[in-house]
C-alpha cells in the first residue's frame, strides 16, 4: 500500500465549506481547484494529494480503496452503502433534509404511490419501512417536476429552505433522514496507514469543533 493519502472530495457545493475546513485542518491545495481542469491535486503536504470528483462518486473510490479518505454528503451514503467504509466523523456542513415532498394540500395517494427520485435505494427503503407500496421512478434532477407533470405523486429530494418546493407548488411532507456532510475513511486504510491518518483526523475534529463554537458565540 503507497504511504501516499489521497482524498476524495465531492465537487459542487460542498467543496466551497469543505476547503476552508481543510485549510484549519494544515491541508491546502497548491492551486486553485476552482480554476482548474485538473482532478488530481498536490497539496502543501508531500504526501496528500486531493481528487476532485462528483459527489455520488466519492463512496465508491474510498470503498474500493483508491482513495483512502472521502468527504461526502449523508444522503449520499445512506443511498450508497456502508460496507467498507468508516464514517468517523461529522463535519456539520451543507446541512439539509431528506424528505419526501408532494403537491400543496394534495392527499397522498393511498394506493401504491409513484415516487419520483434520485435516491431510488432510501426511497424504497423507507416506504418498505413505512409499510406504503410504493413504485420508485429514478430521475437524475429537477425532482420537483414530476408531480407537476404527473410523472409522480411524491418525490424523494433534499430540502433546505424549503423555497425549490414552495416554488413549484409543493410541500414537504415526512423526514426521512438529516443530512450533513461526513468524512468517510477507507477501512484498510485506515489500518494500514492509522499513524497518518489519526493526526488528520483529529486536527479535522479540532477544526469542526472551533466552527461550532464560533456560531454559537
Ligand atoms: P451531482 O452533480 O453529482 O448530481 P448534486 O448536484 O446533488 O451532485 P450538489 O448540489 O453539489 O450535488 O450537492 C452536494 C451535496 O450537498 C448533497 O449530496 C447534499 O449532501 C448537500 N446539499 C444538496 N442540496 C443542498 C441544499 N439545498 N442545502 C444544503 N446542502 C445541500
Ligand atoms: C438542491 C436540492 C433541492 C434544493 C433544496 O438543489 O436538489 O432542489 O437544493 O434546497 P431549498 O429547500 O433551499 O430550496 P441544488 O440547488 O443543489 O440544485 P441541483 O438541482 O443542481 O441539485
Amino acid at each position: 500500500m503507497s504511504k501516499q493519502l489521497i482524498v476524495a472530495l465531492s465537487k459542487g457545493r460542498i467543496l466551497e465549506e469543505t476547503l476552508p475546513l481543510l485549510a484549519d485542518a494544515g491541508v491546502e491545495p497548491v492551486e486553485d481547484l476552482g480554476k482548474s481542469r485538473k482532478l488530481l491535486f498536490d497539496t502543501n503536504l508531500p504526501d496528500v494529494k486531493l481528487v476532485v470528483i462528483r459527489a455520488t462518486d466519492v463512496p465508491t473510490y474510498v470503498q474500493l480503496g483508491a482513495a483512502d479518505l472521502g468527504i461526502a454528503g449523508k444522503d449520499v451514503l445512506l443511498e450508497h452503502g456502508a460496507a467498507g467504509l468508516y464514517e468517523p466523523l461529522d463535519l456539520e456542513i451543507a446541512r439539509c433534509k431528506l424528505m419526501t415532498a408532494g403537491i400543496t394540500g394534495a392527499e397522498p395517494a393511498s394506493a401504491r404511490r409513484r415516487v419520483a427520485t434520485k435516491f431510488v435505494n432510501i426511497a424504497r427503503r423507507w416506504y418498505a419501512e413505512q409499510g406504503i407500496q410504493a413504485e420508485v421512478i429514478k430521475l437524475y434532477g429537477a425532482m420537483e417536476l414530476a408531480p407537476l407533470m404527473n410523472l409522480a405523486d411524491e418525490i424523494v429530494d433534499i430540502v433546505d429552505t424549503g423555497n425549490t418546493l414552495r416554488a413549484n407548488g409543493m410541500e414537504p411532507r415526512e423526514l426521512i433522514a438529516p443530512v450533513t456532510t461526513r468524512l468517510v475513511v477507507n477501512k484498510a486504510s485506515m489500518t494500514m496507514k492509522h499513524a497518518r491518518i489519526k493526526p488528520l483526523l483529529e486536527r479535522l475534529k479540532q477544526a469542526v469543533a472551533a466552527r461550532r463554537e464560533d456560531v454559537a458565540g
